[in-house]
């Protein structure tokens, strides 16, 4: 899954800033509200994402990073932006660190096809596993989502059931499969 030294963080856990070789995650500023409205409103996106309004506005970009904030100050989500030269392409984070810890991610239709989403993850899962106690994350995918699903596989998710799960942007309950990545797999995986 490559070498063991792929990540740096730096700043604080609250406020974290993890560099992969292209990317750096970090959280999501005023500045970045105009890309990430005109990223995620994507209906190829949205439609992949359980909690994602379409269309999405400013005012839920606005609401969302409020959200984020306090939920990140108070240690129950680690919700950071996917920037690439300084710019948003994306989202990706944690929810629920102290219950299911369900991780999830998305990059801007530009962004896809180019190894973004898996150097993220990785990054982002070294730095979870290092600074939370969580010995389990959660994630999984709409049926269909195959590249996603590729992804996790790579990131050392294992499937482990299926569901109905309301998507937001579909307005109705879909399958979704979900999947489960322990510490010891992943730390197997990197080392
Ligand atoms: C899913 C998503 C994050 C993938 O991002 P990405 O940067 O293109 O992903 P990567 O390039 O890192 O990896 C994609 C992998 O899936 C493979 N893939 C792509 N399309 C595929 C398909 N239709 N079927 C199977 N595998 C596919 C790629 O070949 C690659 O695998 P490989 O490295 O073994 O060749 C991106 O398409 C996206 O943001 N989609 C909308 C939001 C979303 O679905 N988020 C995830 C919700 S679970």
């Amino acid at each position: 899954m490559g070498s063991k030294c792929r990540s740096r963080t730096t700043e604080s856990v609250s406020r974290p800033v993890i560099r992969s070789p292209r990317l750096e995650l970090r959280i999501t500023e005023a500045e970045d509200i105009a890309r990430l409205v005109a990223q995620i409103s994507d209906f190829e996106v949205a439609k992949t994402l359980a909690r994602v309004p379409c269309p999405y506005r400013e005012a839920d970009a606005e609401a969302f990073r409020s959200a984020a904030s306090a939920a990140m100050a108070l240690g129950l989500d680690l919700p950071l932006t996917i920037a690439l030269d300084g710019e948003l392409i994306g989202g990706i984070g944690l929810t629920d660190i102290r219950g299911g810890c369900d991780f999830g991610y998305w990059l801007g239709r530009d962004y896809w096809g180019k190894g973004y989403a898996s150097e993220a993850g990785r990054a982002f899962l070294d730095h979870a596993f290092e600074n939370y106690d969580t010995a389990i994350i959660r994630s999984g995918v709409f049926i269909g989502n195959d590249a996603s699903l590729r992804v996790q596989e790579k990131l050392g998710f294992e499937v482990v059931g299926r569901r109905m799960v309301h998507c937001l942007a579909r307005g109705r309950v879909i399958e979704h499969i979900d999947t489960m990545l322990t510490r010891e797999r992943f730390t197997s995986l990197t080392s």
